[in-house]
């Protein structure tokens, strides 16, 4: 070995040796992040992309509760195999609203990024009431319960001005206000439904 090999330095001690590792990794995260915080395309809202009505955001505000995250991912995956099944890939346009996001990455079941109008409501809610129902095999929970509970909306309005205020989206007066009674008296069930024929319509 040469004397000026500079490289020893690292392959002979531990401590610089994780120095440098730190120092490439940090460089190349900073290198691959920073510019998607500048790019448009990450940043803004896909063309016609539409808020979640009060009874969708309730439905989503159901799906977080239930933990449907743990088994269905919402994110396709740039793949032949998955823009064959599921559709167009996701793009982050679609996302830009999303507080918390909801990707995931567990598929227990299929991905649900653009499970929106792929089934009729009464499949919808035969499937959630008992999946075995509608498909033989499955192995998914059922969430009978969701068809007996009933929504108040008292706190809708409140949910939708907070997505407004602090998130950007752009919800109208009117829609606060009307948000309350236009989920009353409306079981979880449609409010899940709702939700789930909402998923994937903007990219076009
Ligand atoms: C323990 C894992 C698990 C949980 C939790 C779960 N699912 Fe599923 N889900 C599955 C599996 C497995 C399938 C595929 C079999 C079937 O269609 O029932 C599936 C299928 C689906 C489908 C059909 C998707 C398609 O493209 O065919 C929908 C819609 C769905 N689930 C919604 C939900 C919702 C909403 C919740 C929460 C209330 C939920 N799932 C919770 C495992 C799960």
């Amino acid at each position: 070995m040469s004397n000026n090999n500079r490289h020893e330095i690292f392959e002979k001690s531990v401590p610089m040796l994780v120095v440098g590792i730190i120092f490439a990794i940090s460089l190349g995260g900073l290198v691959e992040i920073t510019p998607l915080f500048f790019q448009k395309q990450t940043t803004e809202p896909v063309e016609g992309l539409k808020p979640y009505t009060a009874l969708q955001m309730e439905g989503r505000d159901i799906f977080i509760r239930e933990g449907c995250t743990v088994c269905h991912s919402q994110m396709i995956r740039p793949f032949r195999a998955e823009t064959e099944r599921y559709g167009h890939y996701s793009v982050a346009g679609e996302s830009v609203w999303e507080h918390p996001f909801l990707w995931g990455s567990k598929r227990t079941g299929p991905d649900l990024a653009r499970v929106g109008g792929r089934y009729s409501d009464d499949w919808h809610r035969a499937h959630l009431i008992n999946p075995r129902d509608v498909v033989p095999e499955s192995n998914m929970p059922a969430f009978p319960w969701l068809d007996t509970n009933v929504l108040t909306g008292e706190l809708t309005g409140k949910k939708l001005a907070l997505f407004r205020d602090h998130f950007g989206v752009p919800y109208t007066d009117a829609d606060i206000q009307g948000a309350g009674e236009a989920v009353k008296g409306k079981t979880e069930l449609d409010a899940l439904v709702a939700y789930l024929q909402s998923l994937g319509h903007a990219l076009k």
